[in-house]
């Protein structure tokens, strides 16, 4: 199984968003669901499209999951703007912790992440834990990690397979756990990362808005 996830980031409208589902499930149907029953196929919305694309997805038996950007690391309660771990059960299946843009910009630390992969997991969100190199710390609950280094993340200047690989398995010698790589993966270079040894998926960013590309991200991810 190869996790292939879509991170919109903070981008697109609700209409663009809805035209992006629905050009993905016309694709859908033309194939033959057997030909990426191999791909675990994820898109993380802003938050306040959840609530409409899983109407979609459920109402369309579409082989998509959800998942959120990021969680708070607070429960319910008088933390203004946070969204809880909690409002999204049911709704979202996995949450992306500790991006690289959310340590940048929003200061967010181990012991911060650590909170949120808490709630995360007791709210039954299976956390993606984001990691800029081996020695980033991984909470003990977390077992999908996704290697971006932060050079790679936006510049169409990705790591290179070997290095990707080789990061991927120092990181599964520490614990027996799933790494994606992320960071400029495209349709084009996709197949280069799938096919190392430890890689196990891909977290896509700019190439996963579009979503021609991203169907074709799918396509190329499910021959490998
Ligand atoms: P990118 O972003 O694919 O645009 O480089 C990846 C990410 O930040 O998750």
């Amino acid at each position: 199984m190869k996790y292939i996830v879509a991170n919109w980031k903070s981008n697109k409208t609700t209409e663009e968003s809805l035209d992006w589902l629905n050009n993905i499930k016309i694709k859908l149907s033309q194939i033959n669901p057997k030909n990426i029953s191999n791909l675990e196929i994820i898109v993380a919305p802003p938050v306040v499209f959840l609530p409409l694309m899983k109407k979609i997805i459920e109402e369309n038996s579409l082989p998509i999951k959800l998942a959120s950007q990021d969680v708070s690391p607070y429960g319910f309660g008088p933390y203004t703007g946070a969204v809880a771990s909690f409002m999204l059960e049911g709704l979202a299946d996995y949450a992306i912790i500790g991006h690289s843009e959310r340590r940048k910009l929003f200061l967010e630390d181990d012991q911060i992440l650590e909170k949120k992969v808490k709630l995360a997991v007791e709210a039954k969100l299976r956390p993606i834990y984001c990691v800029q190199d081996a020695q980033t710390y991984i909470p003990q609950k977390v077992d999908i990690v996704a290697y971006e280094p932060i050079y790679a993340i936006g510049t169409g200047q990705p790591d290179s397979p070997e290095n990707a690989n080789k990061v991927a398995g120092q990181v599964k010698q520490k614990k027996d756990i799933h790494i994606l790589y992320g960071g400029s993966v495209t349709e084009a270079n996709i197949g280069n990362y799938l096919c190392c040894s430890y890689i196990d998926g891909a977290l896509i960013g700019g190439a996963s808005l579009d979503a021609d590309n991203f169907w074709e991200i799918i396509i190329n991810a499910s021959t490998n």
